[in-house]
């Protein structure tokens, strides 16, 4: 059995997309003392709310991944809000853990954090190479400061802080609310709809040749998991499936399997982030033992196939940032 079992363990953000599968997963473990704060109940950017969540809570084991997380569009309007929200909760609910002492904390970052010319693949090393992509940055930069802060406390205070680096997430439970949806959920609803409405073209932001890596939320889920158990170690550590793919390519498969026989037209008026993003995924196997084991094409199958259950049953799929 994991020794995660007999510990108490904060999950912040344990209701979101990638923290329903995490929570999941180590309940599955036989993790019983488990506790989600809710953002209605504890505002992380508030420090009195998450000096409140320590004292309800009393963790051992804390995993960080309450976050504003959303697509490039809207980031792009509203970069001081990503900046500042997401700076503030990480900072404040790890320097809380610091103080109550707690065991060890996981902090979740980003593939954002990644500078815009980095050599493909993203290699650890090359993390402080440079600036990331613009539209990115106030988020993947707010985020990054958690590797700073991790490595300062382990420095200064011993403080057993891990950081890990996920690829672009999809699955079921994406957000498919098109204001906040990133690529993925953001194309099956476009073909889905335009199939249903008898359109003959969907369009799609920038030019499709931008290549992104795809993480299915599952093994995403798998490796915090398994880094919470197993990695306590000062770099941060990318995870990802390894597979660089262009949204071009994203989308003619979406379109395929979801039955939309339309044209794609591209908007390269829109934005479409970095021209290449694509990690590195071996230390994670080395470190604590993880590789991705679903392909892309069940991935988005199981995506589409819960979008579509979630709509029959008039179930919500989505939810504003
Ligand atoms: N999605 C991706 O592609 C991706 C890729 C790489 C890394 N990540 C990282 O993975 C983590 C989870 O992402 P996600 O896409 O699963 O997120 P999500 O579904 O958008 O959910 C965000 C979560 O953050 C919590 N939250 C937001 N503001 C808060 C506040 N002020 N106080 C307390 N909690 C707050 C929300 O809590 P409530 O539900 O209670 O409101 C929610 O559970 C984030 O750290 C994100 O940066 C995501």
């Amino acid at each position: 059995m994991s020794h995660l079992a007999d510990k108490r363990v904060v999950v912040t953000g344990g209701a979101s997309f990638l923290g329903k599968h995490v929570v999941r997963k180590l309940q599955e473990m036989g993790c019983k003392d488990l506790f989600v704060p809710r953002s209605a109940q504890y505002d992380l950017t508030r420090m009195e709310d998450v000096v409140r969540m320590y004292e309800d809570a009393r963790p051992e084991i804390v995993i960080h991944l309450a976050a504003k997380v959303s697509g490039i569009g809207y980031i792009k309007d509203r970069p001081g809000e990503f900046f500042y929200d997401n700076l503030v909760m990480g900072t404040q609910t790890m320097e809380q853990g610091r103080r109550c002492g707690v065991e060890k904390f996981v902090a979740i970052i980003t593939v954002c954090a990644y500078p815009k010319h980095a050599p493909i693949p993203f290699r650890e090393e090359d993390l402080w190479s440079g600036y990331p992509e613009e539209t990115n940055a106030p988020y993947g930069l707010a985020k990054k400061m958690l590797i700073v802060q991790a490595q300062a406390y382990r420095h200064q205070y011993g403080f057993n802080a891990v950081c890990l680096l996920p690829a672009n997430l999809y699955g079921p439970g994406s957000n498919f609310d098109p204001s906040f949806s990133h690529v993925v959920p953001a194309v099956i609803r476009k073909c889905i709809e335009a199939k249903e409405e008898g359109h003959d073209y969907i369009e799609v932001w920038g030019s499709g040749n931008a290549s992104r890596e795809f993480l299915y939320v599952e093994d995403c889920a798998e490796a915090v998991v398994l880094a919470s158990e197993r990695y306590n170690g000062p770099e941060p550590i990318n995870v990802g499936s390894g597979q660089e793919v262009t949204i071009q390519q994203v989308a003619e498969a979406i379109a395929g399997l979801t039955g939309y026989r339309g044209r794609i037209r591209w908007d390269p008026t829109k934005p479409e982030g970095e021209l290449r993003r694509c990690l590195d995924t071996s230390k994670a196997e080395i470190e604590f033992g993880f590789k991705a084991r679903t392909p892309l094409e069940l991935g988005l199958e199981n995506t589409i196939g819960w979008y579509l259950e979630q709509r029959a049953q008039g179930l919500p799929c989505g939810h504003a940032t």
